[in-house]
C-alpha cells in the first residue's frame, strides 16, 4: 500500500453523516495518508450524525455550511484556508438529497418546489462549492476537486426519480468548471460514478437492496465498496493523477459495460 499520498495536503470534505457515509470512509483514509482537511456538513446533520466522532478520530476541525448558500460556503472556504495554514489542495463533495424521493413522489408526479430544492442540494450546489473556491482563490495549483455521481446520469433506473437530471447536471459542470479551473490553477475537477452503496442517501431509494443485488450480479467485480470508493478518491486527489481533469469516472466494478451478465440470465432462467 502506497502511504503518505497526501502527506502536507490540506482540504475540504463535505458529506460525512455517519460511519457508512462514502465522504466518512474518505476521511479515515484522508487522514492515514497525511492530510490535513476540514469536515462540512449543512447545520441539521451536525444535530443528527455522527461527525464529532470522525473529527476526533481524523484530528479535524468542523464548520457548518448549508451547500446551497453561497454565505455559509465563503465564511467556510475562508476559514479552512486560516485554519489549515494556506491554500487547499482537495475537495470533496459528498452532497445528495431529493424531496421528491424523500417524500415518497414518483418521477411522474413530482413537486416542482421539491424539485428545485433537490437540485440545487444535489447539483448547483456543486457549482456554487466551486465558484465560492474560485473567487476566494482557494486552491493551490494542480489541486483536485472530486464529486460523487451515479450511473442513472446516462442510463434510466426508474426509482432513481430526480436524482438522474441532477446527476447530469453534476458531471457536466466538472467539466464545464473543470475547463476554467484547468486554465487558471491547473486544477483538476472531476467526478467518480459510483456503484450503489449501502448508506443513508442511497438505501432512501425505493427498492434499494434489489438495486444493489442487480449491480453486484451485473458487475465482473462485483458493486465497488465505499471503502474502495475512498480509495478512488484519494488517489484523485494526490500527485498520481494529476493530468486526468473534466471526466466522470465510472467506479463500478464494470457494470457500465454489462449488457447483460451470465449470473443475471441464470436468474432469469431458473
Ligand atoms: N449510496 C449510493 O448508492 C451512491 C451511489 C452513487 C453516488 N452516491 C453519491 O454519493 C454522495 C454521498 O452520499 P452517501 O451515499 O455517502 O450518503 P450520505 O447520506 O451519507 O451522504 C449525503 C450527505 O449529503 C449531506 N447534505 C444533504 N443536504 C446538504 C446540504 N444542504 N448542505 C450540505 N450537505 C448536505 C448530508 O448531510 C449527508 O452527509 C451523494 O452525492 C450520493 O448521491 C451515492
Amino acid at each position: 500500500m502506497l502511504k503518505n499520498l497526501l502527506k502536507n495536503k490540506k482540504g475540504i470534505i463535505f458529506g460525512a453523516l455517519d460511519e457508512k457515509s462514502i465522504a466518512w470512509k474518505v476521511a479515515e483514509n484522508a487522514s492515514l495518508q497525511g492530510a490535513s482537511f476540514v469536515l462540512s456538513n449543512a447545520p441539521i446533520a451536525l444535530r443528527m450524525g455522527k461527525i464529532e466522532e470522525l473529527s476526533k478520530k481524523t484530528n479535524s476541525s468542523i464548520i457548518p455550511a448549508d451547500a446551497t448558500n453561497i454565505e455559509d460556503l465563503d465564511k467556510l472556504f475562508k476559514e479552512s484556508v486560516s485554519k489549515l495554514g494556506g491554500k487547499l489542495d482537495f475537495v470533496l463533495h459528498s452532497i445528495g438529497m431529493s424531496v421528491n424521493v424523500r417524500k415518497g413522489r414518483d418521477y411522474t408526479d413530482q413537486n416542482y418546489d421539491f424539485t428545485i430544492k433537490g437540485f440545487d442540494v444535489s447539483a448547483l450546489s456543486f457549482h456554487k462549492v466551486l465558484q465560492t473556491a474560485w473567487k476566494n482563490d482557494s486552491m493551490n495549483d494542480f489541486g483536485s476537486i472530486v464529486a460523487l455521481s451515479y450511473i442513472a446520469a446516462q442510463k434510466t433506473f426508474p426509482d432513481y426519480n430526480d436524482m438522474a437530471e441532477n446527476k447530469a447536471y453534476l458531471e457536466s459542470i466538472a467539466r464545464s468548471f473543470g475547463y476554467h479551473f484547468g486554465n487558471r490553477n491547473k486544477v483538476r475537477v472531476n467526478t467518480i460514478s459510483q456503484s450503489p452503496t449501502m448508506t443513508t442517501a442511497g438505501s432512501g431509494v425505493k427498492g434499494f437492496d434489489t438495486f444493489f443485488d442487480y449491480a453486484n450480479k451485473m458487475s465482473p467485480l462485483g458493486n465497488a465498496s465505499a471503502e474502495d470508493c475512498a480509495n478512488f478518491c484519494i488517489a484523485l486527489f494526490s500527485d498520481l493523477t494529476k493530468s486526468i481533469t473534466m471526466q466522470n469516472l465510472f467506479h463500478d466494478g464494470g457494470f457500465s459495460n454489462t449488457g447483460i451478465s451470465e449470473q443475471v440470465i441464470k436468474d432469469l432462467t431458473s
